[in-house]
């Protein structure tokens, strides 16, 4: 198993480390356009390797040919938001830096799967999807898990209950308009509306919607990274090991969901095909509505990118 990630800044370093740290596969390859830090970052973990116990060999690089013949490629590479940007701030220079990594790592790992992380996230994964070629099982984008452990998080703290009793879905574009499904939220399979009140439920629903802001405006300089890499680096796992986990992801729709030509988040099932299945759910008329809206922001922002001249 050989892995290759672009991007060497927060997200992309911590991903690498996550990967080595699991020993998830013989092989990192760390790409980034800066002169020296994906060598330096690399060289770092690698040296750290001894300590942990793990075999995973670390390489830092600016060009694409060590990262030839790649089983999955995570793209991280991009701007981050610095506080008063929203995510679609980003969209004009990071879809250019997304396309030309794509471009670059299919030359030459024709068969790997791609995780994109870049933001705006869903179009991102669009523009991946196109710029790569390859079916949409293979090119997933990392926004659900993300957004679905912020609400784990906010409802294990209302609670104080353990996190790992906690499932929650969020649907839909990872933006404002991202989609939290209370009605198929638990805590231990109680439906959460039995433990907490309509309006607590509304409050940490608004929060998760917040959740990248939040740490946007504490950090100042930059946006989150721990949960962003852990949640790229669980889908990894879920294609190596063939776990076929059933998680949001941010995937080409074709119909299901009743959404068409637009990437969104839904939840699917990972495994060593990459998406094995669309886990479709019924919705009901509001909660389909809040999805359509989300996607309609997507497909807005999709069809910027040819004025752009991306496509
Ligand atoms: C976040 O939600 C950076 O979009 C990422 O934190």
């Amino acid at each position: 198993m050989k892995i290759t990630v672009i991007g060497a800044g927060n997200v992309g370093a911590t991903t690498a480390q996550r990967i080595a740290y699991q020993e998830l596969a013989q092989e990192v390859v760390l790409v980034d356009v800066a002169e020296g830090i994906p060598q330096g970052k690399a060289l770092d973990m690698y040296e750290t390797m001894p300590v942990v116990g793990s075999d995973t060999r670390l390489v830092g690089t600016n060009t694409y040919e060590e990262t030839a013949n790649s089983d999955i490629v995570i793209i991280t590479a991009g701007l981050a938001r610095k506080p008063g940007m929203s995510r679609d701030d980003l969209l004009a220079t990071n879809a250019k830096i997304v396309k030309s990594c794509a471009e670059q790592a299919v030359a030459v790992s024709p068969n790997a799967f791609f995780i994109i992380v870049s933001n705006p996230l869903d179009v991102m994964t669009y523009v991946a999807l196109k710029a790569t070629g390859l079916p949409k099982n293979k090119v997933i984008g990392m926004a659900g898990v993300l957004d679905a452990a912020r609400y784990r998080a906010f409802i294990s703290m209302e609670l104080n209950v353990s996190v790992e009793d906690i499932n929650a879905f969020v649907l839909g574009g990872h933006g404002d308009s991202m989609v939290p499904l209370p009605r198929f939220t638990t805590v231990a399979g109680i439906p959460i509306s039995e433990l907490m009140s309509q309006e607590r439920i509304d409050a940490i629903v608004h929060r998760t919607r917040n959740g990248g802001i939040e740490i946007v405006n504490h950090l100042k300089t930059g946006s989150a990274y721990y949960a962003p890499s852990a949640s790229a680096v669980l889908m990894a796992e879920s294609i190596i090991k063939n776990k076929n986990r059933i998680l949001p992801c941010a995937i080409m729709l074709e119909g299901e969901y009743k959404l068409n030509n637009v990437v969104c988040g839904v939840p699917v099932k990972l495994g060593k095909n990459g998406v094995e299945q669309v886990v479709q759910i019924t919705l009901s008329d509001a909660e389909q509505a809040e999805l359509n809206a989300s996607a309609a922001d997507v497909s807005e922002n999709i069809a910027k990118l040819s004025a752009l001249g991306i496509f």
